[in-house]
């Protein structure tokens, strides 16, 4: 939710260096994941999630997530996160000098279960460990949390939303600097979207935080539009479009950056992002990923002659 540059109105997170690669089998190098991290930021991304800590069995192709971050962490201006699901991956995330800290945590009991082998009543108090720790070490690392599943779970099914809200209720109560909603899974519809982010600013404020949409039924930018309805400021997004949800049967990508940086930007929503250069930078994936799928309508059409970027109205 928060800002880092006052030139931005929205704030882009890339996360397909960890959403992306974690469910993609083939393995990027080390030395093409941080030339990528490089161009991304070099195109004006605000914030990029480079990885993930969490066991080497588990996701071998991040298991160099503290090189890459360590190299991320070089690039002035670039806010660096790294997802952790439990302590032990908060402290090799804060050990390779993140600014932010994100944790995964399933509002569906069986997602959770899949995912982090943690009732969500237990993850909450993962989560809660995880700030008691950053306090006693005095770390400045922000710990940011992703409600998943909070739009309806392709396991269990339904999730309630009062459940998605006490969830969050009890997460800012426990000093979590960000709490967002992530549809994993692509159930998500506008109308839920814009109930659900007016719900948890009601509920918790200033800690209300980034939505998290993939596109796996198309509605990604039109759930982006009902977010913005409803005052959210930090959107996820993955270039190409590349990624899922390893624990989540059927779930496919995220919304694509370049197609979210083209509806902010027209929608006169500055970004700080250079289309041309973002795209650009998809060379990498082919480079380092070959034959990977990616998508994004506006990289395939161009930029259309009466796009402009918006402008600072000041
Ligand atoms: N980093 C590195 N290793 C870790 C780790 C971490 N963050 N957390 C656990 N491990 C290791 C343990 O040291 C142990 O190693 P060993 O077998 O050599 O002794 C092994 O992993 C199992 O540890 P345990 O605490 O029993 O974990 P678990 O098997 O109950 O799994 C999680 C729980 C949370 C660690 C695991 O489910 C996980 O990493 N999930 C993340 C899923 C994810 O990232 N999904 C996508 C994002 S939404
Ligand atoms: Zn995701």
């Amino acid at each position: 939710m928060k800002e880092i540059n006052s030139n931005i109105d929205i704030t882009v997170s890339e996360v397909a260096p960890r959403d992306g690669l974690q469910s993609i089998k083939q393995t990027m190098s080390t030395e093409l994941k941080v030339k990528w991290i490089n161009a991304l930021a070099g195109a004006g991304v605000p914030e990029i999630e480079v990885g993930s800590f969490v066991s080497p069995k588990l996701f071998p192709q991040l298991s160099d997530t503290g090189e890459v971050a360590a190299a991320a962490r070089t690039l002035p201006g670039l806010k660096v996160l790294a997802l952790a699901p439990n302590l032990k991956g908060a402290e090799r995330a804060v050990a390779a000098g993140v600014h932010v800290v994100t944790m995964p945590l399933s509002a569906s009991r069986e997602h959770s279960l899949a995912n982090v082998r943690m009732t969500p009543e237990e993850a909450v108090d993962e989560v809660k460990r995880v700030r008691k720790w950053l306090d006693a070490e005095g770390a400045s690392t922000e710990l940011e949390v992703g409600i998943a599943t909070a739009f309806g779970c392709s396991i269990q099914g339904e999730v309630s939303e009062d459940y998605v809200i006490q969830i969050a209720g009890a997460l800012a109560e426990a000093g979590i600097d960000s709490i967002g909603l992530s549809d994993s899974v692509g159930y998500a519809n506008p109308v839920q979207v814009r109930r659900m982010f007016k719900r948890l600013q009601e509920e918790i404020g200033e800690s209300a935080g980034a939505a998290h949409f993939h596109n796996t039924r198309g509605q990604g930018l039109a759930n982006v539009v009902a977010a913005l309805e409803a005052g959210v400021t930090t959107f996820d997004a993955s270039q190409g479009g590349i990624g899922g949800c390893p624990a989540a049967p059927g779930a496919t990508g995220n919304i694509v950056t370049e197609d979210l940086v083209f509806l902010l930007e027209s929608m006169g929503l500055r970004t700080g992002i250079d289309l041309e250069k973002l795209i650009a930078a998809r060379a990498i994936i082919r480079e380092g990923l070959p034959g990977q799928e990616m998508f994004g309508h506006v990289p395939d059409s161009g930029l259309p002659k009466t796009f402009r970027y918006a402008r600072s109205s000041s």
